[in-house]
């Protein structure tokens, strides 16, 4: 499916998307836009990278009536464009991976930024493990902070059993999961 054109200019300034920036953990039913899927792409894949490798893989997991014209599944997502790569509304089994944090079920999408370390181990050795967890940083940040600027929340999640993760997506094996992050309209307590 292809998505619009990501802006390349907002309408907040850095300094209060750094100031408003927290952790949302409560969110509200209503659904995305495809232009807001695909500024939170943009913004995930806009990162440097050590020897310009690029070792991160970003998943969607959508949820079912969640983001305009596009049914539930588990998308792969490259900048203006998802593709489909698992049918279905899998919230609740992501949910349950990540330690029953149910709250990840009721986000409209959760993006999961997966790794494939060997891109970057092969040219840069052991130390290319750091690189790829550094690397994941910057990709986790820039969705806070481009959530904040939509009027969006988001939580980095780092507790899940990476292999119930890797099968609710059904990635494939070179896919390592480093972080989940639901995303959705921030519903204060
Ligand atoms: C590596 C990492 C893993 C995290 N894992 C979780 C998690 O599994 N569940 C959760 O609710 N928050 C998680 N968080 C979010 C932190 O709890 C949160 O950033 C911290 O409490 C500070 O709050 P703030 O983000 O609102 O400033 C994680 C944050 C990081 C950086």
């Amino acid at each position: 499916m292809l998505l619009p054109e990501p802006q390349r200019e907002g309408k907040i300034f850095l300094e209060e998307a750094i100031r408003k920036r927290k952790s949302r953990r409560r969110f509200s039913v209503r659904s995305l836009t495809a232009a807001q899927l695909s500024q939170l792409i943009w913004a995930a894949k806009k990162i440097p990278s050590a020897g310009a490798l690029y070792p991160l893989e970003l998943y969607a997991v959508i949820g079912k009536d969640c983001v305009e014209g596009a049914d539930a599944g588990v998308y792969r997502c490259e900048i203006g464009r998802i593709t489909l790569h698992k049918p279905g509304d899998l919230r609740l089994e992501l949910a349950s991976a990540c330690l029953h944090q149910m709250f990840i079920a009721e986000a409209p999408v959760s993006f999961v930024i997966a790794a494939e370390y060997e891109r970057t181990t092969r040219r840069y050795g052991e130390r290319g493990i750091r690189y790829v967890l550094m690397e994941v940083g910057h990709a986790g940040q820039n969705i806070y902070l481009q959530c904040e600027a939509l009027g969006l929340g988001t939580v980095a999640i780092g507790a899940f059993y990476d292999d119930e993760v890797s099968s609710v997506l059904n990635l494939p094996k070179m896919h390592r999961p480093l972080y989940v992050m639901p995303v959705g309209y921030a519903r204060e307590l």
